[in-house]
């Protein structure tokens, strides 16, 4: 690779300072795109060697800098093989993803991709994750009080249907929270048909109205501004609320590549409203697999950046490609062939909303049927809280004992470079954990080998969390198999015994 032009494009992951117009290099940065501590260091560690270059035209002659680029260059990508070849990382060892190769610059630029989409955008538009299913394994009693992920928060609506004691929706991203936000504030003062319109059919002409109205009130300042910044997801009744945000962005290209495509869009429409399991069939291979998977949506659907709006961070990406042969486009499409030749598409709201941008009122989510609004707004949503936070740094600030923990898939996302977060996070679901809590989690990978070896501290005894977790397998195992969403490897229930090894 040579370096010609500006040198801030070209160079590998490094934080950029400028100081009274002379620019320098003052940290390395983790493939995960994340900042490592900028303070100037005193080990020697090679891989936080600070580097200062002087910006271009500066007295040092160009010949003996062109050289030192060069040499810089061998030793930084040497300085990264070493971490992604030869002797796996140090937690590597520990969590079994030896075989995880990394590749420096295509981590760097996907960490990158996935980073600027995170940090500024609403991803999530509704929860990809089956609470038929969560709430068969949860179990849910008046005493119990849980913690889960908001993600577009309808998951967390479901689960107070069960009327548990409470609900803690947990997100990092704030804007999932103001979605959340949006649907309470919508199911306390608005009435079940307007509600349907902006949630069901994804726009509402009223939008504007109602949301100064009636919404705004029963919202936080960040959600307000949020809303009243976004109104235009929900006005424009040619573009749904489905088709916004970065998934939905995705989901809205698929359609215009299908509407596109001569007869693909009506045979959407007949697959989606299918009765039967051979009619679903017979569409798929007369129309889906010919049509809809062609080299070019192929090569869409497994690009990094398609991705990284769809939420799957490369480590992700890594957790299903560790033990799924084919590549994770091939992964899609197993997955997709599946939910439309193998699994009835008559409740399948999942990926009703996406093929079509809308639910209908007997296929869509629990939160958005007649009398479950109302029991909602008779009370239940009083019971749910919403908290901007990471799931360490909520646990950390409760002194609940929590009973339920429902951590969708968000532990793939910390399986690799960022696994001394997971072990952190792990010790404060250990310290806020009432006995014998229950835990659900998903991954994009076939089998979860990161968590089991996760080193936590009991009752001040060093112990792994495998030891103390009690996995039902079979009841797991019977439920992924119908799973509606069915874009996960595999589907977790752990109970968490404080004292004993697990069996
Ligand atoms: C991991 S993804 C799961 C999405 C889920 N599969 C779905 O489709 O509904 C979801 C959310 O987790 C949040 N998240 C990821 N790591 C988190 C953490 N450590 N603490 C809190 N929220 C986190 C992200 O902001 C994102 O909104």
């Amino acid at each position: 690779m040579t370096f010609s032009g500006p040198r801030i494009l070209l160079t590998a992951p490094a934080h950029f300072e400028c100081v009274s117009g002379r620019c320098f290099f003052v940290s390395i940065v983790s493939p995960a795109n994340n900042l490592l501590p900028t303070s100037l260091p005193t080990d020697n560690n090679p891989m936080r060697q600070v580097e200062r270059i002087p910006a271009r035209g500066t007295q040092r002659s160009m010949t003996t800098s062109k050289n030192d680029n060069k040499l810089r260059w061998k030793r930084r990508l040497q300085s990264l093989r070493f971490r992604g070849k030869g002797k796996p990382r140090p937690h590597a060892r520990r969590t079994g993803v030896e075989s995880i190769q990394s590749r420096p610059i295509a981590d760097w630029f996907s960490g990158k991709a996935f980073s600027i989409v995170h940090r500024s955008n609403l991803v999530y538009n509704t929860c990809w994750e089956d609470p038929r299913l969560d709430r068969e394994a949860l179990e849910l009693g008046p005493e119990d009080v849980v913690v889960v992920i908001t993600s577009a928060g309808c998951n967390t609506l479901d689960y107070a249907l069960d009327g548990p004691k409470q609900v803690h929706a947990v997100d990092m991203n704030p804007r999932q929270n103001a979605l959340l936000e949006l649907k309470m504030a919508g199911i306390r003062s608005l009435d079940y048909e307007d509600f349907f319109q902006i949630f069901g059919q994804g726009h509402h002409p009223q939008f504007k109205r109602l949301l100064r109205q009636a919404l705004m009130p029963d919202l936080s300042p960040f959600a307000r501004q949020y809303w009243e910044k976004h109104s235009n997801f929900f006005t424009n009744p040619k573009r749904s609320f489905y088709f916004c945000g970065s998934s939905g962005t995705v989901a809205r290209i698929c359609n215009f590549y299908m509407n596109r495509k001569s007869g693909l869009r009506d045979e959407i429409n007949t697959l989606v409203d299918a009765t039967t399991l051979e009619e679903q069939r017979e569409i798929y291979e007369r129309s889906i697999r010919k049509f809809f998977w062609t080299g070019l949506m192929k090569r869409f659907v497994g690009s990094d950046t398609t991705l990284s709006m769809l939420g799957v961070p490369r480590q992700q990406r890594q957790q299903v490609e560790l033990h799924f042969g084919g590549g994770i486009t091939e992964f899609m499409e197993h997955c997709l062939e599946t939910v439309l030749t193998r699994l009835p598409i008559h409740d399948n709201y999942f990926w009703r909303v996406y093929l079509t941008g809308s639910y209908t009122r007997e296929c869509c989510p629990e939160y958005l049927k007649e009398d479950n609004f109302q029991k909602l707004k008779d009370g239940l949503i009083d019971r749910v809280s919403v908290h901007t936070n990471t799931v360490e740094g909520f646990l950390k600030s409760t002194d609940q004992k929590v009973t339920r923990f429902i951590l969708l898939d968000h532990m793939d996302w910390l399986s690799t470079y960022r696994y001394p977060l997971l072990v952190s996070e792990w010790q404060a679901i250990m310290d806020a954990a009432a006995d014998q809590a229950r835990i659900l989690f998903r991954s994009g990978g076939m089998k979860v080998e990161f968590v089991d070896p996760i080193p936590v501290t009991i009752d001040g005894k060093q112990r792994k969390a495998g030891d103390l977790l009690t996995y039902n397998t079979e009841l797991a195992t019977r439920l992924h198999a119908v799973d509606r969403v069915h874009t996960y490897g595999s589907f977790y229930i752990a109970d968490l015994n404080r004292n004993g090894s697990a069996s």
